[in-house]
């Protein structure tokens, strides 16, 4: 959570920190604010609220100095220490004002510092970790006037995950930044160059990026970078070229960034599977730091992961249990490493992340491979923490993914999924290369499945807006409709902000069965009756029991089936599909219905109240 951005060059840097905070709000957006270089001060905004907030603020202020100014830096928030307040928005100035500073992260020693430097004399002015690191600072550059030098011994005392960016009044033209754990990218430019926490705050600008690693400080000017490690040594910083232009980071027409990434689903499911066969017909990961060998001892996986990306995990328990024949067990990333999981040299740990900063998943990765366990990552940021520390990775390709809450991320980590189930059959000799070869055909057909759901929307958001105002929803599924069931309830919670619950339809009787009243939505989603046909009856039954009790039955089922007409209030159809794949279909029409229902309520759909994207705190 929080965005960060830094600039310095020929441009007004106020506008260009402002753009970047817009592309970044989705990392936070309970406050904002900027700090702007001038000849010899620091002029400083924030304030609570939405960078609109901000922004009235700035045109109200009209201050043509801080407006002309070429450098400076720049904060949205998602608020941990201290509430989301003007006072507690970044950045944040020393006592003597000569430095401001922005934060993404936690500092965990921040309580002991804040004693130390009150205990000096400093009066604190906000109830943040972040504000003890720009008196450090101040202080240390009363020992040093190097800026660099400055921001690597604040560094190495301070405890916990920090992107920290700092401009001093008394080093025009620079801003320095450092990062352990938390994500700094640089932007570099003609004359200019950028820091952010990621690429979209600058890909107006520039698309050349340089990774930072972990533990580095980096000092920009117009015309120059430089990393180091923080006791100071020299480092090479990655370059990337970014091939996503800032088209892919709009709304692309529509009204809300979800729309567009719910659309969006048939090309980054199809982006997912690109390129993934070799010439002999075996699945290819990004990248593998293991052997086949390593792969074929292994005997149980773990999958960790949090939210939309755990539901993911629990689908693929039931494709990799099925096609490898290994156990596999799924668990909430936040709970792995504190009941002491069984792991050793033949566990693989598969880490699901959209953003690859969930610090609860980055944990429960590190705790496995503490243990030495292996670790496979399915991300969809390059280069993000979680695919760094692993040991294989297989991205998900699927493009800038700015709603808050996850839609096309859920999808392509399906896909992702089936993948990595394929590969281990494949490499351990469970499953032939045709055998495997015949599942992703499957695969490749569910992009035109997905558009052919997507086409058949308008009824589900009619159904939506009739729906809008019920308080309760439940939403039931059976094998890998039990998952999607779970992501549907989680979708309504997220962007309606009512009260849904998934269920295992079978569970429904040992108790949730009771809050059914006359007319609670109930959604049900239906397996092929093509597939294992218990499992179809089982769950039509269970719809009837639902209705007996005067459930409104909302049914997701596959065209052709017939069985659920007479007990389902209102129909949604979905393509006929392999059973372990249908989740790539059914999952749809519950994106759907959440976020109209969303909009009808009049809330926003890309940034639910209390959330945030990429949440870096445990
Ligand atoms: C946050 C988001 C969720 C997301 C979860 C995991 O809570 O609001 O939408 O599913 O993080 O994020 P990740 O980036 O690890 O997939």
């Amino acid at each position: 959570m929080c965005g960060i951005v830094g600039y310095v060059g020929g441009q007004t840097a106020l506008q260009v920190v402002l753009d970047g905070l817009r592309r970044l709000e989705y990392r936070g957006y309970d406050s904002a604010g900027v700090a702007i270089l001038t000849e010899d001060e620091i002029r400083l905004a924030k304030k609570a609220g939405k960078l609109s907030n901000l922004e009235k603020e700035l045109q109200e202020r009209g201050d043509q100095v801080m407006a002309a100014g070429n450098c400076g830096i720049g904060h949205t928030r998602w608020a941990t220490h201290g509430g989301p307040t003007d006072r507690n928005a970044h950045p944040h100035l020393s006592a003597d004002g000569r430095v401001a500073v922005i934060h993404n992260g936690i500092i965990e020693n921040f309580a002991k510092l804040r004693a130390a430097l009150e205990a000096e004399g400093i009066e604190f002015r906000s109830d943040t970790d972040t504000e003890c690191v720009s008196h450090l600072l101040s202080l240390e550059l009363r020992k040093t006037d190097d800026l660099a030098a400055a921001m690597r011994n604040v560094c190495t005392t301070l405890e916990g995950a920090f992107t920290l960016l700092a401009v001093d009044t008394r080093t025009p033209g620079k801003v320095v930044g450092a990062r352990r754990n938390s994500p700094l990218v640089v932007g570099r430019g003609q004359g200019e160059n950028f820091l952010a926490s990621d690429v979209s705050a600058f890909i107006a600008h520039t698309r050349d990026a340089i990774e930072l690693g972990q533990d580095q400080v980096v000092l920009i000017t117009a015309d120059s970078i430089e990393i180091t490690d923080f006791s100071g040594v020299p480092v090479e910083g990655r370059p990337y070229h970014v091939n996503w232009d800032l088209a892919a980071a709009e709304k692309g027409g529509h009204e809300w960034f979800m729309f567009k990434e719910i659309d969006e689903q048939p090309r980054a499911v199809a982006d997912t599977l690109l390129g993934r066969v070799g010439e002999h017909g075996e699945i290819l990961l990004d990248e593998v730091r293991l052997t086949d060998q390593d792969l074929r001892d292994i005997d149980k996986v773990f999958i960790v992961a949090c939210g939309t990306a755990y539901h993911a995990g629990l689908v693929a328990k039931y494709a990799i249990e099925h096609w490898t024949r290994i156990p596999c067990e799924v668990e909430l990333a936040s709970e792995f490493r504190y009941r002491d999981p069984v792991l050793d040299r033949s566990t693989l740990v598969v880490a699901i992340s959209q953003s690859g900063e969930t610090m609860d998943t980055l944990m429960a990765l590190r705790h496995a491979k503490d243990q030495k366990a292996r670790v496979l990552a399915i991300c969809n940021t390059n280069g993000s923490t979680i695919p760094r520390e692993s040991d294989a990775v297989l991205y998900t390709h699927g493009g800038p993914e700015i709603a808050v809450a996850s839609t096309k991320a859920f999808l392509t980590q399906l896909a992702a999924c089936f993948l990595v189930g394929l590969h281990l059959a494949q490499v351990r000799g469970v499953k032939y290369a045709d055998e495997v070869g015949a599942v992703v055909d499957q695969l490749r057909a569910m992009p035109e499945l997905i558009k052919k759901v997507l086409s058949e929307m308008d009824a589900v958001r009619e159904l939506a807006r009739s729906l809008a105002e019920e308080k309760t929803f439940i939403f039931l599924g059976r094998h890998v409709g039990y998952p999607v069931a779970l992501e549907g309830a989680l979708k309504l919670k997220e962007l309606a902000y009512v009260h849904a619950e998934g269920f295992a339809a079978g569970e429904l009787k040992h108790g949730p069965i009771a809050v059914i009243d006359q007319g609670t939505p109930v959604v049900c989603i239906v397996p092929s009756p093509a597939g294992r046909g218990v499992l179809h009856d089982k769950i039509v039954s269970n719809i009837q029991e639902v209705r007996a009790r005067g459930a409104r039955t909302i049914v997701i089922a596959e065209e052709g089936d017939e069985a659920v007409v007479p007990y389902a209030d209102h129909l949604i159809r979905v393509p006929r599909t392999p059973t372990l794949l249908a989740p790539l279909v059914t999952t749809v029409p519950m994106q759907v219905l959440a976020a109209e229902i969303a909009h009808t309520r009049g809330f926003d759909v890309d940034q639910p109240r209390n959330l945030a994207k990429s949440v870096t705190v445990e």
